[in-house]
């Protein structure tokens, strides 16, 4: 008798939420990352409990149709791609469509939606993956999606999750990333009804620092932009006078997108090499922007790793642009 059996759809999205959604920050993530590329230019992000209790995200975006909101839980439904080619320009946050269902079948979810020229919008109510009603109902323009009692369901990943301060440090971080990376939005931040940010629109990446950050830092922060062949790179990095004993103060984004990567962590250690202590870090935010044909972004679960495909000139390019700000900066001879 056959061994094997195609596990049922549910088990499928919780054994996908178990590499997307690790953690209330991860659900934050993803929803917002949907507001965004539904085009919303305001963002509310009400928490409620460190994000354990109570995740909600209202957008201004295009909010989806009857079918397109049912659909949106399937697995592998998505609008952003249509054809394997596509994963090569990939112009969104989001691709997989993978992110809906997984927090549905770890959560009680319930999404309220409307099109802009739609009369009625529709309200859908998700529990553990299960589907348990769905209405049409009267309701703003864009997306709220609540998501409550995350991994209920999972008693095992619940008794993972850290210690409620640290939770919400991971919210507060993935937020100020997007914040800094859509500095043209406005966002509105609030943890168990009490406001923490609400960020205006800005006019541009610098007044976005200054909204978010003391106001010490952006005296300390030189300008970089350089436009070469195969990519651009624009941002601030700091002065040696303005140094960190971490890494927590490094932003890097690739096409708008929030990544780590140990390629361009390691040209700012090396642009700084001669001339910062040791142990001490530079504060930089660094936007790169790369043809989507030559970097990959679909090689981690969180879509927060990339792969470049002319990494050595990333880096090379990069370490000689610090090494040339800093030294012109400081009036340092430019070693190299
Ligand atoms: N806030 C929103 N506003 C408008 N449409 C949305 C919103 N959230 C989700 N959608 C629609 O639902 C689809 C499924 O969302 P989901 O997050 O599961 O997948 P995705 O964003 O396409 O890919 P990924 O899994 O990489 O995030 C999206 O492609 C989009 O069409
Ligand atoms: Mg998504």
């Amino acid at each position: 008798m056959a061994k094997i059996k195609v596990l049922s759809e549910n088990i499928a999205n919780m054994i996908a939420a178990g590499e997307i959604i690790d953690r209330p920050a991860s659900v934050v993530k993803e929803l917002v990352e949907n507001s965004l590329d539904s085009g919303s230019d305001h963002i509310e992000i009400q928490v409620k409990g460190y994000g354990k209790e109570e995740i909600s995200i209202i957008d201004n975006g295009h909010g989806m149709g009857y079918h397109d909101a049912l659909l949106a839980f399937e697995r592998h439904a998505t609008s952003k791609i249509r054809e394997a080619s596509d994963l090569e320009k990939i112009h969104t946050l989001g691709f997989r469509g993978e992110a809906l269902p997984s927090i549905a079948s770890v959560s009680a979810l319930i999404l309220t939606t409307r099109e802009k020229e739609a009369e009625i919008g529709t309200r859908i109510v998700i529990n553990g993956g299960k589907l348990l009603k769905v209405s049409e109902i009267g309701a703003p323009m864009g997306t709220t999606v609540k998501v409550s009692s995350l991994f209920k369901n999972i008693p095992a990943r619940r008794k993972f999750l850290k210690s409620n301060p640290v939770e919400f440090h991971h919210i507060a971080q993935i937020l100020q990333q997007m914040a800094l990376s859509y500095f043209q939005n406005s966002f509105t931040f609030s943890h168990n009804g009490r406001k923490i940010w609400h960020l205006q629109k800005a006019s541009s990446l610098k007044e976005r620092i200054q909204q978010l950050f003391d106001h010490e830092m952006i005296e300390h922060l030189l300008e970089i932009e350089e436009n070469f062949e195969s990519f651009q790179i624009y941002g601030y990095i700091s002065n040696v006078t303005f140094m960190k004993p971490n890494r927590t103060f490094q932003y890097l984004f690739v096409n708008q997108r929030a990544i780590r990567n140990q390629l361009l962590l390691k040209a700012i250690t090396e642009g700084y090499r001669h001339i910062a202590p040791q142990g001490q870090y530079p504060v930089c935010f660094l936007f790169l922007t790369i043809p989507p044909e030559k970097v990959d972004v679909n090689v981690h679960p969180s879509k927060t790793e990339v792969k470049f495909l002319n990494h050595q000139e990333i880096f090379t390019r990069m370490v000689n642009l610090f090494k040339d700000r800093l030294s012109h900066a400081h009036q340092l001879p430019h070693i190299t």
